[in-house]
């Protein structure tokens, strides 16, 4: 069975509450009939007039008072808290935060930024965790490659320009949500760059090395190793051949770029030229939300939704 339709017949089995903010959006409308129809999510819809209703004033004012309690040291007033949790995203996040809903979807017309911000300022980042970041959950048509086609690939949507201890926990993340969300059992971490095992020396190898040093000690069980080439990553005898030993070349099914630039691009090119089926999940909230591409079409939020509601488990 694949990956998303793994995941729907998991999300039916236990049924969460996702919203989706953009509820005036024909595709989101769309996608809530198809939830709703096949018991994937319980979507809720939000429009202004919805949230604007004389009924629901007490609720909207307990959202305002909650936004300003966690703004009001970065100089948030209580007039633009009151302003900010009238909006459908910020008001979703505050549904997701009061526990009013599991998760949250969004993006088939909010730029990611837009979407990233109130979630990092609202929903913040799990206990333990110290970084936001993104996995991309790539099927590829080509079997042989990571776990049966599977490839989850990070970070493609979140950290433009990480440091190496943010390089190596967005290593640690993603190799969890392989494991958790797409039932890798055994998740082998390959940390890109341009050079294998010293193929090349320049800082930017370095800052690579050191990261795959760094995760190695906050997760001294994960099988990572780095620097590699992508290649030298995915194909048994490139592997052999340019890191001979390691536990990962030749047989990754975690690749984890160097920046946002190489993730962004490198999604890009297996979805455009590979043929791969991408699609995206943020890792590291307290409470999932999830972004959506402005190009996304209904099935995707579906999948992401199905994806939410198994992240909210
Ligand atoms: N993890 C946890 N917290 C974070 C992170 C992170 N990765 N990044 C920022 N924050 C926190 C900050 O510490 C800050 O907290 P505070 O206000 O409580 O002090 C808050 O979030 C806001 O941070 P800023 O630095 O003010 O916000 P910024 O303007 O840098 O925006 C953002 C953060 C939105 C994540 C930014 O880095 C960004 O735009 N990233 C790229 C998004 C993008 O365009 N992706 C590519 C397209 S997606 C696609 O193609 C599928």
């Amino acid at each position: 069975m694949k990956l998303v339709e793994r995941m729907k017949a998991a999300a039916r089995a236990d049924v969460k509450r996702i919203v989706l903010p953009e509820g005036d959006e024909p595709r989101t409308v769309k996608a809530a009939v198809i939830l709703k129809d096949e018991g994937i999510a319980e979507p809720i819809l939000l429009t202004k007039a919805l949230i604007e209703a004389p009924s629901n004033a007490a609720r909207l004012a307990s959202y305002a008072a909650t936004l300003y309690e966690l703004r009001k040291a970065k100089g948030l007033t209580e007039e633009k808290a009151a302003a900010l949790a009238a909006d459908p995203m910020y008001y979703g996040m505050l549904a997701v935060k009061a526990g009013e809903a599991d998760g949250l979807v969004s993006g088939a017309i909010h730029s990611t930024g837009d979407m990233l911000r109130p979630a990092l300022q609202v929903i913040r980042t799990a206990p333990g965790m110290k970084l936001v970041s993104s996995s991309f959950l790539v099927e590829c048509p080509n079997r042989s490659v990571g776990e049966e086609g599977l490839l989850v690939l990070a970070d493609g949507v979140v950290n433009p320009c990480p440091t190496a201890e943010e390089l190596a926990h967005i290593a640690v993340a993603t190799a969890e949500t392989a494991r958790k969300l797409c039932g890798v059992e055994e998740p082998r971490v390959a940390m890109l760059s341009f050079s294998t095992k010293g193929s090349a020396e320049h800082a930017l190898v370095e800052k690579v090395r050191e990261a795959t040093a760094i995760a190695k000690g906050l997760a001294p069980a994960l099988l990572i190793d780095g620097e590699l080439q992508l290649d030298a990553a995915l194909v048994p005898e490139v592997g052999a051949l340019k890191a001979p030993g390691s536990p990962v070349a030749g047989r990754a099914n975690v690749l984890v770029f160097p920046d946002l630039q190489s993730g962004n691009i490198g999604y890009k090119i297996a979805q455009r030229l590979g043929g791969a089926s991408c699609f995206a999940v943020l890792q590291g909230l307290a409470r999932p939300c999830n972004d959506l591409s402005r190009g996304c079409s209904v099935e995707d939020i579906v999948n992401t939704v199905a994806a939410t509601a198994l992240q909210a488990r």
